[in-house]
């Protein structure tokens, strides 16, 4: 049986008071209609995890990460280790994200190593791939999924994986149910491919401009665990509107 999991990604946005209102706001709402069944986790800024940390514990939200090293310690100036994010409470971390591959350059291999260290202090890494426009325009789409499946994801690996096609993010122009049903399976297929038995039951989301107002057809799709929300996931009463869209 799998667990739907919706993940509100805040990226860059807000400051405390914003974030905990929002929180306020989100619990409220789950107290009055509870999700039960589906796992909700949202994921703020790094300045705001600690305020938001014991606010969230023990309520059927869970705090995420939106990045994290992959070494446990050091000389990484600016940089957070996976253990300092489990010690605050912190218990998903979103890895991999294509705004930090164009950001940041990072790549497969970096994105690996951090699911792999993630993965080992406790987290649940949350690894996204797709595709650009360009490579979606040029039929390279399923190659690069293909190959960010290939190099991202560690032997073993639990986590969840996000199809984000890059050309979908804050466009307001999501994927069609047709085209994200085809593309999950083909990633279905990739991952039993590399993982045997175990790539048959990790979960795989969709994010993309997943809004209020498509959230239910989206969710619907067969094989579509959930989904990663950018915009929507600031407004409490959108990110609750796809929270129980969960079919
Ligand atoms: O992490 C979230 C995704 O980048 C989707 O963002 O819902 O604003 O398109 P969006």
């Amino acid at each position: 049986m799998t667990t739907p999991i919706i993940v509100g990604n805040w990226k860059m946005n807000g400051l405390s008071a914003d974030s905990a209102d929002r929180v306020k706001s989100l619990l409220a709402a789950l107290a009055e209609r509870p999700a039960t069944g589906t796992e909700i986790v949202i994921c703020p800024p790094f300045t705001q995890l600690g305020l938001l940390a014991p606010q969230l514990k023990g309520t059927p939200v869970a705090l995420g990460a939106q990045n994290c090293h992959m070494d446990e310690k050091g000389a990484h100036t600016g940089d957070i280790a996976p253990g300092m994010l489990t010690d605050l409470g912190v218990s998903h971390v979103i890895l991999g994200h294509s705004e930090r591959r164009r950001d940041h350059g990072e790549v497969d291999e970096t994105v690996r190593e951090k699911a792999v260290a993630a993965a080992k202090a406790g987290l649940t890494p949350i690894v996204c791939i797709g595709e650009t426009e360009d490579q979606r325009q040029s039929g390279e789409a399923q190659d690069t999924i293909g190959w960010q499946i290939k190099g991202s994801l560690p032997d073993g690996f639990t986590g969840v994986v996000a199809y984000e096609p890059v050309w979908a993010i804050g466009t307001g122009l999501a994927a069609t149910p047709d085209d994200i049903k085809s593309t999950v399976a083909f990633i279905r297929a990739e991952l039993v491919r590399q993982f045997g038995e175990s790539g048959k039951t990790l979960r795989i989301l969709y994010g993309g401009s997943v809004d209020a107002g498509n959230a239910a057809s989206i969710l619907a799709i067969p094989d579509v665990a959930g989904a990663l929300v950018g915009g929507a996931s600031l407004k409490p009463d959108a990110f609750l509107s796809i929270v129980y869209a969960v079919p």
